[in-house]
């Protein structure tokens, strides 16, 4: 008999869900001749019974669409909330699950959603995970789509930066996404020329990056570009940008401009190489299915597309290496990571 599968999207989304629900689609119904339901907003759609049927001809046109069209949302089911009018979410959802007649169930999610996933599979839903995130911090996986375009656009909008530094001879603060990770600042900082560069991996000093950026300024340097990650440790309440921004201005007395690049860094169409990767996984995440190869993440290590135990991605974070490649050439051109290498 034919497999019918739901696939969601949970969590933040990113460019390249929309490539990832076309690549499990497709082959799916095309190589396997499965029936395919989306199901709406994530673990909600799950929880209410949203969804609809992905015809073959649903799934064209939307490679290069920002967004998902599924929609997302952070419901997370197993967080138990006071209140609630629904006592038991996992509960309701096996409960669709099986009263949709699904065989397995797509997640396409980051941190949070591979964890949900996991706790799914445990409760014996056929669930295939898929990673997605533009902060590329997800275990079990060398890399996510999403995060080549957000290091695309990150990095064009420093560059435009860089002009306008040296017109007016500022310091810009530019504060970057990637929660707490600092792949996103590294990649985009390294790709667009940052002086100095703030990772939540590194510790920083700011009496060292003023220092250096006063250096910079006596060389005759007429400006710098300090790129800093969202997730940096900063004083309660405060915006790591805005932070970083006035210590450097009120200490050195150069002007500084902080510009925070928010959600643009999400929106928008998925770069060709996160087209290929979202593809890849999904079409790799439907092979699963077919072989019944349950409670796996779809990733990718060493270029090659493997299947990661969801049971061991749930509750861990991908962080940046301190010895990553990046940081120790990076150091070698003299960019600064807040602090001298130990
Ligand atoms: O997980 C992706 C991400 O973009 C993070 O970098 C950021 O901290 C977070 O989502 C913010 O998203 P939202 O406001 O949708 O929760």
């Amino acid at each position: 008999m034919n497999k019918k599968i739901g696939i969601l999207s949970a969590g933040g989304d990113c460019p390249g869900i929309n490539a990832t629900i076309r690549g499990v689609g497709k082959t799916a119904i095309v190589e396997y001749g499965m029936e395919v339901i989306g199901i709406l907003d994530g673990f909600s759609g799950l929880i209410y019974n949203d969804y609809l049927p992905l015809e073959e001809k649903m799934l064209s046109g939307i490679l290069n669409l920002g967004g998902t069209i599924l929609g997302t949302s952070r419901e997370k089911p197993f967080k138990k909330k006071d209140n609630d009018p629904i006592a038991d979410k996992p509960l309701l959802i096996k409960q669709n699950y099986d009263k949709l007649g699904l065989d397995a169930l797509v997640c396409i999610g980051g941190n949070g959603t591979q964890k949900t996933a996991g706790q799914l599979a445990q409760l014996g839903l056929h669930v295939v995970g898929i990673p997605k995130t533009i902060d590329n911090d997800v275990w079990g996986t060398d890399v996510t789509f999403g995060f080549d375009t957000a290091v695309q656009i990150a990095s064009e909008a420093i560059d435009r930066l860089h002009s306008t530094a040296n017109s007016h001879k500022r310091v810009m603060v530019i504060e970057v996404m990637g929660h707490k990770a600092g792949w996103l600042a590294l990649y985009s900082g390294m790709a667009s020329g940052g002086d100095v560069i703030l990772i939540p991996e590194l510790e920083y000093d700011l009496d060292r990056v003023n220092e250096v950026l006063l250096n910079r300024s006596k060389k005759g340097k007429p400006y710098s570009i300090v790129v800093v990650a969202e997730g940096i440790e900063v004083p309660d309440g405060r915006r790591a940008g805005e932070y970083i921004a006035q210590s450097i201005q009120e200490s050195t007395r150069l002007e500084t401009r902080e510009t925070v690049l928010g959600y643009i860094q999400r929106g928008g169409s998925p770069s060709p190489m996160d087209r290929i990767l979202s593809t890849r996984l999904g079409s790799y995440a439907a092979d699963l299915i077919h072989r019944e190869e349950f409670g796996m993440m779809a990733a990718i290590r060493d270029n090659q597309a493997v299947a990661v135990p969801l049971s061991e991605v749930g509750g861990k974070t991908r962080l940046v290496p301190e010895d990553h490649y990046l940081i120790t050439e990076g150091r070698k051109m003299g960019v600064f990571f807040g602090s001298p290498a130990s």
